[in-house]
């Protein structure tokens, strides 16, 4: 058995595929059958006279999803995908599907939703997942080559990463504990004994948003680099968007054509990306018609017309303290603004990277704690790694559906992610 991935290796010799029949149509003595195996797709041609009575029944009876096995010569054909086509010699059925629920027509986001166990066999969906693995992929390769090593944060936590008001509860035996929000505290603790270490694992925020951005299980990629300042860390986050969407376009061409993916922009990706202050990008924001206060956070509106002007990502460093999370450290220039950035995507994708310096003296962090009515009991082990050799440390979160959405060109993060989790949805 071959994969269909592999059929050019296998030119005028005789193989046999398994896989799902997607389309089938069938002509007196002749049935074709769009084959898909999960690495790519074929048309098998079956031709009454080559098979057995028993496999010409087979094909009558083969339904939309019908998994399936086919024998058969490879061919050259230039007309189709893959470039061949199977002519076959013996065809089974495995198992004969029931009426497909998804068809050809429209169908509505719901729907959609409900059937996502399904949906994911879909071309598209397929090839955003594919797309989302190879974003994955490249993000290991370049953090293998930067010297950087994987840590694993734990999900189960006592304490809060950003904020209070998104955590998810559950009850720890005779203790309180939540699911992560980001594994970045714990990341750090992992820097003081790597130097560069980075986790990527499923994080969750109950979030009471029902926007095109969120999700309450989603995927981070979190980054600590030890010896570096918030302008280090910004380098690092455009060396590494660069990095990845030069291997998505080597690598993923058919699924950004699946997707109808305007790839002349994500190839314009070499240039700097422009940064820009809060206080810049607040001006720009009121020409262009927001009504965003001086120290306000920008909300996705801003974000989105913010970013319809640009055509890389931007950074908006220095936020103001007030909007920003307790762990960051002050501009000395100007202790009310956070050494921060946030990374937007163009086209009005809007923020893909949170990321910040850390606060590296012991009372002050201490203080913001306290400020931020957080239990210093529960972040002693935090508090500790500024007593043994603290140093200047940066890192940085990145939202991978947020990143696969821009790069898929989509309009919506819950196609991004197999199994989306949203406020009105943890069906299937
Ligand atoms: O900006 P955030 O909240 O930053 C942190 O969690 C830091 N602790 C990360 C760090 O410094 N290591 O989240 C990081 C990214 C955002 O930029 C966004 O891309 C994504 O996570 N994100 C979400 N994605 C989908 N649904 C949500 N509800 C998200 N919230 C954040
Ligand atoms: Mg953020």
């Amino acid at each position: 058995m071959i994969h269909i991935s592999e059929i050019a290796q296998h030119d005028g010799k005789e193989v046999e595929i398994a896989g799902w029949a997607y389309n089938m149509r069938s002509s007196g003595k002749l049935g074709f059958i769009q084959l898909r195996d999960g690495s790519g797709v074929i048309q098998a041609v079956v031709s009454k006279a080559d098979v057995t009575e028993s496999a010409w029944e087979a094909v009558q009876e083969i339904t939309i999803e019908s998994s399936v096995k086919v024998k058969g010569l490879v061919k050259k054909d230039d007309r189709s995908a893959s470039g061949f086509e199977l002519q076959a010699i013996d065809f089974s059925l495995l198992q004969k599907a029931e009426e497909y629920p998804i068809g050809k027509k429209e169908h509505g986001p719901d729907f959609l939703l409900n059937n996502r166990h399904l949906w994911l066999r879909s071309q598209r969906q397929r090839a955003i997942q594919r797309i989302r693995w190879g974003i994955t992929k490249a993000i290991y390769d370049f953090l293998e080559q930067d010297g950087c090593v994987k840590f694993d944060s734990p999900i189960l936590t006592p304490n809060a990463c950003e904020g209070t008001t998104t955590l998810f509860e559950i009850d720890y035996f005779d203790e309180t504990a939540y699911l992560s929000q980001s594994g970045q505290l714990y990341l750090e603790a992992g820097a003081y004994s790597m130097g560069r270490v980075f986790d990527f694992g499923p994080v969750f925020r109950a979030e009471k948003s029902k926007t095109r951005r969120h999700l309450m299980e989603f995927w981070m990629l979190d980054v600590e680099l030890a010896f570096v300042n918030w302008e280090g860390n910004m380098d690092h986050q455009e060396a590494l968007i660069k990095f990845v969407v030069q291997s998505i376009l080597e690598k993923y061409s058919d699924e950004l054509k699946i997707l109808e993916r305007d790839t002349a922009l994500l190839e314009g990706m070499n240039k700097p990306f422009p940064r820009l202050t809060h206080a810049q990008a607040v001006a720009k924001l009121k020409e262009l018609g927001s009504d965003i206060g001086e120290r306000d956070d920008l909300g996705g509106d801003d974000e989105t017309i913010l970013t319809q002007q640009y055509d890389t990502p931007i950074f908006i460093e220095k936020y103001p303290s007030e909007v920003k999370a307790f762990y960051m450290k002050r501009d000395p220039e100007d202790e009310s603004l956070a050494l921060c950035s946030d990374m937007l995507a163009p086209e009005g994708y809007g923020e893909v990277i949170g990321g910040a310096q850390r606060e590296d003296n012991h009372d002050t962090l201490l203080k913001r704690i306290n400020e931020h009515n957080l239990s210093p009991e529960t972040f002693q082990w935090y508090l500790d790694l500024r007593k043994y050799g603290a140093v200047e440390m940066s890192g940085y979160g990145l939202g991978l559906e947020r990143l696969v959405s821009w790069m898929c060109g989509l309009k919506h993060v819950r196609e991004t992610i197999p199994f989306p989790r949203m406020l009105n949805r943890l069906y299937p």
